[in-house]
């Protein structure tokens, strides 16, 4: 047999980085944010990036699809330097990228079917029995077959964001970026959407970076997760392992984390849901 079977464990080593950041400073006026921050995205993995509130988290993501220019240092999606591109090069390999942020920004004078064919009509010239083809495919792969005709007003605020990942999902993206994708839903529903996503990127096979503050939760979905602390990359290391880190700072979040979602620890504020509202400063 000459065929060569590559052992698991190469494959995310084996890989150049869809993106790296690469000594990546920001400010905003006085106030520096990322400084001197280094990360390599995996390739069909899901990388989750965890960090405490206003720590800038978002502020990384928007860097890696040239949403935000660094002040200085490089970000590099599939070798070329987006920080050194015009507006015209920039929408180009934007095409590669879709976005799901905190709300799922869906047209609400559109149903559910129009939202999701919206990228297609958009941005292909497909035949409309084609774009109902798809639209169909990925509605059913977020759980919505059915829901077509329902308008974003009529849905639960599950159902939403699974509307707005089928749209994010139709142009076919090699990348994703997830931007606390489940903030405003319960726990238990937060754990289906977190689901889905991990069970849609296995699927599609895109790379994809998540912001997430839902620990431990992420450390079940996620192939990586990497942790934002003061302005860098402290640690990124596979999931199973994250959790094993002798860095005193990442173990205390994490575990503060973990007590924060206890339920038992505050029935009488809430739940879970408003124990973690509650933690985030
Ligand atoms: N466009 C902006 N202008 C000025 N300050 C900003 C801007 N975007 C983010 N910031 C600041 O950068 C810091 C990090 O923000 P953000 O990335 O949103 O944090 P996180 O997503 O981790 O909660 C915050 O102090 C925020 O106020
Ligand atoms: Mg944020």
């Amino acid at each position: 047999m000459t065929a060569t079977v590559k052992p698991l464990t190469a494959e995310a080593g084996a890989s150049p980085p869809v993106i790296r950041l690469i000594d990546v400073y920001k400010s905003f006026g006085e106030h520096p944010v990322l400084v001197g921050l280094n990360l390599d995205v995996p390739r069909g993995k899901l990388t989750t990036v965890i960090g405490r509130s206003g720590g800038g988290k978002s502020v990384l993501l928007k860097h890696l699809i040239g949403l935000i220019r660094p002040d200085s240092g490089h970000v590099l999606v599939l070798d070329t330097d987006i920080t050194l591109l015009g507006q015209r090069e920039l929408n180009e390999i934007r095409k590669k990228f879709a976005m799901l942020f905190q709300g799922s920004a869906l047209f609400d004078s559109l149903s559910v079917f129009e939202n999701v064919a919206f990228p297609l009509r958009e941005k292909t010239t497909l035949k409309e029995k084609e774009i109902r083809q798809k639209v169909l495919e990925m509605l059913e792969q977020v759980g919505l077959t059915g829901m077509e005709q329902k308008y974003p007003s009529e849905l639960s605020g599950g159902m939403r964001k699974r509307a707005g990942l089928a749209r994010a999902l139709v142009l076919g993206p090699e990348i994703m970026l997830f931007d606390e994708p489940t903030t405003g839903l319960d726990p238990l529903l937060a754990r289906t959407i977190h689901q889905l996503i991990q069970e849609t990127q296995r699927r599609y096979g895109f790379t994809a970076v998540m912001v997430s503050h839902e620990i431990p939760e992420i450390f079940e979905i996620s192939d990586y997760v990497a942790m934002l602390l003061d302005g860098k990359i402290a640690e990124m290391a596979p999931s199973d392992q994250f959790v094993r880190t002798q860095n005193p700072a990442i173990q205390e979040f994490i575990n503060g984390g973990k007590e924060a979602l206890h339920p038992d620890l505050s029935p009488a504020a809430g739940g879970a849901a408003a124990v973690q509202e509650a933690r985030r400063p």
